[in-house]
């Protein structure tokens, strides 16, 4: 331990490498996986709101509510990630997402379609808590908390999926 200290302070000294960062070095690839969740969640609020427009039916007013709930969670989320780019120094990105028009609106190919989007979700937020577990408290606690709302949204979505009276998750 200790003569790994003395090997980076004189490699510091040499002006070679820079001291690594309290958060392992690995900074702009934390910046990178927030902007991802970024334009995901940006993804989200446009996918949301397009398909709140294309519910019909008899349970359109609640599905309608919900879906819009998603999108102003979903921006919600965007400037979280946003705002954790620039507290680390970096630029938050400007894309969206990848954004897919099946043309099927029948609610539940919008609920698989919403489904696979909350996966890609979870599995970035689980990305970057891979990056900054045990390194940076803040970070760490922000990635696990939305890896647990966005559970949620998935088993929500799930439940909808099933049909009346299964206990079994339809996916
Ligand atoms: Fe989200
Ligand atoms: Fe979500």
């Amino acid at each position: 331990m200790a003569a790994r200290r003395k090997r980076a302070a004189k490699t510091h000294a040499g002006g070679a490498k820079a001291p690594a960062s309290k958060r392992g070095g690995n900074k702009e690839r934390i910046i990178e996986a927030l902007n991802t969740v970024l334009e995901l969640e940006l993804a989200g609020v446009v996918r949301y709101l397009h398909y709140s427009l294309m519910v019909f039916g008899h349970a359109r007013i609640p599905i309608v509510k919900w879906m819009r709930d998603e999108a102003t969670q979903s921006a919600d989320h965007a400037a979280q990630a946003g705002e954790h780019v620039t507290a680390l120094g970096g630029h938050p990105s400007l894309k969206i997402g990848k954004l897919l028009e099946t043309h099927k609106h029948d609610i539940s190919q919008i609920l698989l379609e919403a489904l696979e989007h909350e996966r890609e979700g979870v599995a970035q937020y689980k990305k970057l808590l891979s990056l900054v577990q045990g390194k940076d408290v803040c970070l760490e606690e922000y990635a696990r908390s939305l890896i647990h709302e966005e559970t949620m949204h998935i088993s929500e979505i799930e439940k909808m999926l099933r049909r009346p009276g299964d206990l079994e998750p339809a996916l």
